[in-house]
């Protein structure tokens, strides 16, 4: 029987541990996108995790809406990530690049024109920009030859994540952004092969899947979908027929792990609209399973050691832990983070949380 410390293979990366780093936004990047020394030291002091999952990583200036967030297309961008794969595999870890296309979640002033997203929607509440919250504009359906330049734009990055020396990619599928943006109905009125169907709706992530694992090889792919949460206006009018199909795709792509954001409890993301479909996908989908949100270990464990799930990944409490596979395996105490500090600042809330053994010492 598996334990959060039992090693576990996704594809071709190997973890030593069950306990994976969710990706995290922080924002330290500056305008141009390109990671530097600060950033290679806040993930490398996070190491210890099985895999650690990037920050969301735009794949093109298009389809990057948050100020101060990292890209992947260009070759400033990939010796910036250099820096970071670096000193994380230096450290003994493993690191896979989140793929990033926010849709209509673009502001025009970052992205630099009316955004994109599978219909001419507006995204509800407002935009993070360079000159404070900003109401979201309308976007435009994506047209064929939009569609096939945002499926290069996807196998480009995914290249240079490579390039870059990343162990993989993960591809954004959840929280609303341009994959999501196509799943789900609430965002999706699309009356042609794109939209309609769940077969439809899941015509484009196929797609994304395709280019990128392609470009890369798919045992080098992963990627992430939050189910049973609504967010950023995008939801579901019947989630489980979608992610069974959605499962049969990934089974037949081969894709060898998937990270679902699914809280099965009142937790941060408020209550729980509908139940998680992990249970639902798990016959159906023969890769990895990875869940997300609000876990403590008793309960992961509680999942992995029944068969529920094969890994956990954990956010929040790796912002303020860098050594929070240590503490979990010592039973630890832990900090908490400060959230004033989570989507911007340098250092300070970033770098400077301790590890058990100088707080040991103090
Ligand atoms: C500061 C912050 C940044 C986040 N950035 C991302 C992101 O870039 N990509 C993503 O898929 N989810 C992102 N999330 C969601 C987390 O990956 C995770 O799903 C959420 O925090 C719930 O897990 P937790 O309870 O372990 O924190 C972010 C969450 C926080 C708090």
């Amino acid at each position: 029987m598996p334990s959060l410390f039992t090693p576990l293979q996704l594809g071709a990366i190997e973890l030593p541990n069950r306990i994976m780093m969710a990706p995290l936004t922080r924002a330290r990047a500056g305008r141009e996108g390109v990671p530097n020394e600060l950033m290679a030291r806040y993930y490398a002091q996070r190491a210890g995790a099985g895999l650690i999952i990037s920050e969301a990583t735009g794949i093109s200036r298009e389809g990057l809406g948050w100020p101060d967030a990292p890209g992947l297309w260009n070759d400033e961008q990939v010796d910036g990530w250099k820096l970071v794969t670096d000193a994380v595999h230096q450290q003994g870890g493993r690191i896979v690049a989140q793929l990033w296309h926010m849709g209509r979640l673009v502001h025009p002033d970052l992205g630099g024109g009316q955004p994109v997203s599978s219909s001419a929607t507006t995204a509800p509440d407002f935009a993070h920009t360079y000159s404070g919250k900003q109401p979201y504009t309308e976007a435009r359906a994506a047209t064929q030859v939009d569609i096939d330049r945002i499926l290069a734009d996807y196998a480009h990055a995914a290249r240079n994540a490579i390039r870059a020396g990343f162990d993989g990619v993960q591809v954004h599928g959840a929280n609303g952004y341009l994959v999501d943006q196509f799943l789900r109905d609430s965002a999706n009125d699309r009356d042609d092969n794109y939209g309609g169907s769940t077969g439809n709706r899941i015509r484009f992530v196929r797609q994304v899947l395709e280019a990128v694992g392609g470009a890369i090889g798919m045992d080098r792919v992963g990627i992430r979908f939050s189910p049973n949460i609504h967010v950023q206006g995008v939801e579901d009018s019947n989630p489980l027929a979608l992610y069974v199909e959605l499962a049969w795709t990934l089974e037949e792509l081969k894709v060898p792990w998937i990270e679902l954001r699914e809280p099965y409890k009142s937790t941060s993301s408020g209550s729980i609209p509908t139940a998680p479909v992990s249970p639902a996908m798990r016959p159906h989908y023969s890769g990895k399973i990875v869940i997300n949100s609000d876990h403590d270990w008793t309960d992961a464990r509680h999942r992995i050691e029944g068969g529920h799930a094969d890994a956990v990944s954990i956010g929040r409490l790796f912002i303020a832990n860098p050594d929070l596979v240590t503490r979990i395996a010592m039973d630890a105490p832990l900090n908490f983070g400060d959230q004033r500090t989570f989507y911007s600042g340098g250092a300070q809330g970033y770098t400077d949380y301790p590890f058990l053994t100088e707080q040991v010492a103090a």
